[in-house]
């Protein structure tokens, strides 16, 4: 009964979209278990390219159940948008089912975090996707949410919503910010509503029932482990556990049901928004790797931010997710290069590090500690074997697999499903 995590081990954007349509070729259940619909999972097909938000990757592989679990923050438009565009490119979309606990995103809980960005000091701002993650999660926590579950009661639920929004109505004009139009937001919310109800479902008991028979579950993180609320570089971080610890609580599965746990790393580092990054290249170094890597964000389109492979960041992630197999991506876009740089310890103080400081200030100081290693100054894009690498990627993925402590199983040279093959 193998029940298999996936998660981004940086800050997000590692290509877990396409490792998850890869791995899932011989998978029941593809459980989102996190996030909401600032995430965004490329897959390209063929010809044909998918920008997911919220449906799970398992949508491409006919007879896969997609389960959005009950850990995410769903805003019922975008899910509707999501699904009727998915069905309009002829995918089969009645495999979704939306956890009844799933917690929902109204337009004030957007509202509500542009208004959170806009009033923070500088040097406080998140750089959020403004897709009312925070504030939506917020609620949940003060007790406050709606879940999807009072979507199957229209009258309830649109009791509740207007209460809502009233008070939240109420902050906007406190603030001298623009009202929301609760009428006009209602009458969406409402189709949105309709349409999902048949796919709202206890998710909960479709995963452990699924379990217990033995079927194959990938549970599918999304953003990266650095951006864990918990454990990421706070409070540059999304307001979910990314984690793969956040795999049992947001999709309701036991810990003793996992067997193993996937981190997708890309051979480089970047990170989308605010926050530390010590690793960054603010030179044409780093504008070589935003281009050739296409390093622009899914959900919201903003330049990537550029690094060289940050060891101490990515080793420290792979011990809180329990990493047992990797899976590196983007190593062609590494290709031209004559050198390559590997931060191996941060010196902090004058006192050199392999830790990962607590404390997120003193990462902004830290200077990264590098080793260097030749490039290899050919194509790796049509490779389709470990030992077809060039003697030079294959020592630079050595090292940093040494350097994490975690085994290197999967490999990506493109973004094409054909472009990966077992290490
Ligand atoms: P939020 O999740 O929209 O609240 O944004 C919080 C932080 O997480 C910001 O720095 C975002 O840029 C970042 N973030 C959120 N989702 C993603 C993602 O899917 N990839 C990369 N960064 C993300």
């Amino acid at each position: 009964m193998p029940v298999n995590i996936l998660i981004g081990t940086q800050w997000g954007d590692e290509g877990k979209g396409k490792l998850i349509d890869v791995l899932t070729e011989n998978t029941d259940i593809v459980v989102r278990f996190q996030g909401g619909n600032n995430a965004g999972h490329t897959v390209e097909i063929g010809d044909k390219k998918y920008v997911l938000h919220l449906v799970p990757s398992g949508i491409f592989r006919p007879g896969t159940l997609c389960v959005i679990g009950n850990g995410l923050v769903v805003d019922p438009i975008s899910l509707m948008e999501e699904m009727l565009d998915l069905k309009a490119r002829g995918l089969d979309i009645s495999v979704i089912q939306l956890s009844t606990k799933a917690h929902l995103i109204f337009e004030y809980h957007k509202l509500a975090d542009a208004l959170n960005e806009a009033a923070s000091a500088s040097g406080r701002k998140i750089g959020t996707t403004k897709r009312g993650i925070g504030p939506a999660y917020s609620d949940k926590a003060a007790r406050i949410g709606i879940r999807a579950i009072q979507m199957q009661n229209l009258a309830e639920f649109e009791k509740t919503f207007r209460e809502q929004a009233v008070k939240y109505n109420c902050i906007f004009k406190g603030h001298g910010a623009p009202e929301m139009d609760v009428d006009a937001a209602w009458q969406k919310v409402k189709a949105a509503a309709e349409f999902l109800n048949p796919y709202i479902t206890d998710t909960v008991l479709t995963v452990n029932r699924a379990a217990r028979a033995g079927k194959n579950i990938l549970c599918e993180g999304a953003q990266g482990a650095l951006l864990d609320i918990d454990h990421g570089t706070y409070p540059f971080v999304t307001s979910s556990n990314t984690t793969s610890g956040g795999a049992c609580t947001g999709a309701g599965i036991a810990p003793k049901y996992i067997t193993s746990v996937w981190g997708v790393m890309k051979a480089y580092t970047t990170r989308v928004g605010e926050g530390p990054f010590p690793t960054e290249l603010k030179d044409a170094a780093g504008e070589n790797l935003r281009k050739v890597g296409n390093e622009y964000g899914a959900t919201t389109g903003r330049p990537r931010r550029c690094g060289w492979f940050d060891a101490v960041a990515s080793r420290y992630s792979c011990m809180i997710n329990g990493v047992d197999k990797l899976a590196i991506t983007k190593l062609d876009v590494l290709d031209g290069l004559d050198e390559l740089k590997i931060c191996t310890a941060y010196e902090v103080d004058g006192q050199i590090t392999e830790d990962m400081p607590s404390d997120t200030r003193a990462l902004n100081e830290v200077k990264p500690v590098y080793e260097s290693m030749p490039g290899w100054k050919c194509s790796t894009a049509d490779v389709r074997s470990y030992y077809d690498l060039p003697a030079n990627a294959r020592k630079y993925l050595e090292r940093i697999a040494g350097l994490v402590s975690a085994e290197i199983a999967i490999i990506s040279v493109g973004p094409k499903r054909e472009q990966t093959f077992m290490a």
